[in-house]
């Protein structure tokens, strides 16, 4: 069986109504990075990081995974695929994607902010504990805190996503502007004959040296274009 690795961004899940973050009108349009994603701003002013993520994790509950992520769902029964995403909602998950590899954590998980990587106080968050609020407690006794990679933290995904996309035969980039690293380093990691393609509307500054295929399309046409005019042979 073929290896096809995705590497996907918020673009991916900007069709089920998920904003961006710096497409115009994007997260970071109307917060202070610093403030929200930054291990300094969660110490700053804890209150104002868990209310934002709870606006967050609230807004995921009313979303749909979009055909750009069912159709990446029903590769899995031809090819050998691995989702790596930047993205911290569940739309892949709930599309039916088997093997997601999030290298910015994930948004229905919270853990310990003195042990945040201490996979024993990474709890899954539902419905009915949709929030987390100030006093709420790890099992270490410790703030519980969302269970996301904040600037400022290590990507302890990073090195299980190198191994996947050094052994990827086909590597396809969805809506992500590769602005932030090491999720865009990622690329380097390809072998000289993986077929590498970017599903993107936008033009996306890549080192032209990777022999890119670029559909210049949103992720769920995007996918319909590339499983039609080139998985398909
Ligand atoms: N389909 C596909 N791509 C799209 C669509 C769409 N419908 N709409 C927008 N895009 C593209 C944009 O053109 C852009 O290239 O999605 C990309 C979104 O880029 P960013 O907003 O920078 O998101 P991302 O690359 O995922 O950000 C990476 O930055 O703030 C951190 O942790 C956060 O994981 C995030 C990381």
């Amino acid at each position: 069986m073929k290896k096809i690795v995705f590497l996907t961004g918020a673009g991916m899940s900007a069709e089920s109504g998920i904003s961006t973050f710096r497409d115009s009108g994007g997260l970071w349009e109307n917060y202070n990075v610093e403030d929200v994603a930054s291990i300094d701003g969660y110490i700053r002013n804890p209150e104002l990081v868990l209310n934002f993520y709870n606006m967050r994790r609230r807004e995921l509950l009313k979303v749909q995974p979009c055909e750009g992520h069912r159709l990446i769902a029903g590769l899995d029964d031809q090819y050998d695929v691995t989702v790596v995403t930047q993205n911290v909602d569940n739309l892949h998950e709930r599309a039916g994607s088997k093997k997601v590899i999030h290298l910015h954590g994930e948004l229905m998980k919270a853990t310990s902010s003195d042990n945040p990587n201490d996979a024993r106080c990474v709890v899954d968050l539902s419905e009915e504990s949709i929030d987390i609020n100030i006093g709420d407690k790890a099992k270490d006794g410790s703030q519980l805190r969302p269970f996301i990679v904040w600037f400022g933290e290590n990507v302890p995904m990073i090195e299980p996503a190198i191994e996947e996309v050094s052994k990827a035969d086909i590597l396809i980039v969805i809506g992500t502007s590769l602005n932030v690293y090491p999720a865009a380093g990622l690329l380097r990691y390809a072998r000289r004959d993986c077929e590498i393609y970017l599903i993107d509307p936008k033009t996306v500054n890549c080192p032209d040296n990777y022999g890119i295929t670029y559909i210049r399309k949103g992720a769920s046409e995007g996918m319909r274009t590339l499983i039609n005019d080139y998985l398909i042979k």
